[in-house]
């Protein structure tokens, strides 16, 4: 009963990547329909799109509409529906899925767990105790002579991470945790060593046995220049990071990403869906920081302009277990980059529901993803979110995607519009602060 077509498209999730994932998978002449629940209010702009009103914890009504819309792969965006098992779900009532069931999604819903599976697994990254209470977790922060890094173990929305600065913040960080800081009391901690080096995010698209590598992206995590300031869901991304040399991924391939996917077989994990490797390039080589079970955002916008009419259906072959891994993706000559424009106080307090105005954006080579918008009631674009708008380029070299990206981002304005002006600045060589 599971459909072999490929026309009909269903994408859950409401952001920046869902809207890009959109774009790329319009491409295919195949595609006739893309549906989003929810989507924003940039949805709809982009061509065969159309937006479903629809709780998805309503499984019932969910799986009426799918089966009433024919729909052919369903592509889940974000972690929280992964980890609550909606792959799952929707693979019992016989829909092809892009996306781990929950028990691959648990490589990012517990911390914890994807700790023990890189032990198993021999993958490198930094050591870990797993602790269960403030007592514990003195005993370990006290007898290590360096700073630990502090982790909530469970999703966090990119919150739950602690850099210390002193053992007493780092005390601190912990009890902020078990006091029920991030929903969760009973959440236990996982404190981390602390490692040093640039980091890069790398995609593999899995079918449970085989994968294929996208081009790599680095993100920027921290919300002010400089890499300064607290952390983020992501400020602005390039692609590819030049620093991952031919080499660097043969040694990420060996050490990291076979690795990985011959555990998940090992532990009877049938992956089918992206693994994000987030990974810190130490001077003793690369080491996993994190797994998430899904695109980065926003390196799937930086991403997904390299990619051709033939991605949607390597998303079908990983939803069907038909992967051969040999599929190339089309080298580009061009190199990408992005810049994210939010909600002045993001990733804490922020107001929405400004107006937003974009002039005459550049026609090639420049996509504006609409991250956090909705519409007014009388249909006027305003702001829904913290990260609100996703500005993305390509061009031969990386100043000149950045001199595009900040020209097309002057034109965008709304109130309280905050972004970085350095993104990219590792890889630029005319780099100044005022673009
Ligand atoms: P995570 O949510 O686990 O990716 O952590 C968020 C950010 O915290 C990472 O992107 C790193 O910049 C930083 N981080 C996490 N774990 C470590 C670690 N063990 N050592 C140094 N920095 C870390
Ligand atoms: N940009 C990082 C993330 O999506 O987690």
């Amino acid at each position: 009963k599971k459909s072999n077509n490929l026309e009909k498209i269903l994408i859950i999730g409401n952001g920046g990547r869902e809207n890009a994932l959109a774009w790329a998978i319009q491409k295919n002449e195949q595609i006739k329909n893309i549906y989003l629940i929810p989507g924003n209010a940039g949805s709809e702009k982009i061509n065969k799109c159309e937006r479903i009103f629809l709780e998805i914890d309503d499984k019932k009504e969910l799986i009426k509409k799918l089966n009433f819309l024919s729909i052919d792969l369903v592509v889940i965006g974000p972690e929280i529906p992964l980890a609550n098992g909606l792959g799952d779900f929707l693979r019992k009532n016989d829909f092809r899925v892009f996306g781990p069931n929950k028990d691959g999604a648990k490589l990012e819903y517990s911390k914890s767990w994807a700790k023990e599976f890189m032990e198993a697994a021999k993958i490198p990254t930094s050591k870990f105790w797993k602790v269960n209470s403030l007592n514990e977790a003195k005993e370990v922060i006290n007898s290590n002579n360096g700073l630990l890094v502090v982790k909530a173990d469970g999703l966090a929305s990119g919150k739950g991470v602690f850099i210390p600065d002193s053992k007493d913040e780092c005390l601190q960080a912990t009890k902020s945790i078990f006091d029920g800081k991030f929903g969760n009391a009973e959440q236990g901690v996982v404190l981390e060593e602390k490692i040093h080096g640039p980091e890069v995010s790398v995609f593999a698209l899995c079918d449970g046995e085989k994968y294929i590598l996208l081009p790599t992206a680095q993100d920027h995590k921290r919300l002010n220049e400089n890499d300064e300031g607290p952390n983020t869901g992501g400020m602005g991304a390039y692609s590819p990071a030049p620093l991952i040399t031919k080499d660097l991924i043969s040694r990420i391939t060996k050490e990291i990403i076979k690795p990985t996917i011959s555990e998940l077989k090992t532990k009877n994990i049938e992956y089918r869906g992206v693994i994000y490797f987030g990974l810190m390039i130490t001077e003793s080589g690369p080491k996993v920081i994190e797994y998430n079970c899904r695109f980065g955002d926003p390196e799937c916008q930086t991403i997904m302009p390299f990619m051709d009419k033939d991605f949607v259906i390597l998303l079908q072959k990983c939803a069907m277990g038909s992967l051969t891994g040999d599929e190339k993706i089309n080298p580009s000559n061009k190199v990408s980059g992005c810049v994210v424009a939010t909600s002045k106080g993001y990733p804490n307090t922020y107001k929405t529901g400004y107006p937003i105005e974009i002039g005459e954006i550049d026609s090639e080579d420049c996509q504006v993803f609409d991250s956090g918008t909705r519409f007014s009631k009388n249909g006027e674009v305003l702001t829904d979110g913290g990260r609100v708008l996703s500005i993305v380029c390509q061009d031969e070299d990386f100043d000149k995607v950045f001199e595009k990206a900040y020209r097309n981002i002057n034109k965008i304005n709304f109130k309280d519009i905050y972004y970085r002006n350095d993104i990219g600045r590792q890889v630029r060589t005319k780099f100044s602060m005022d673009n």
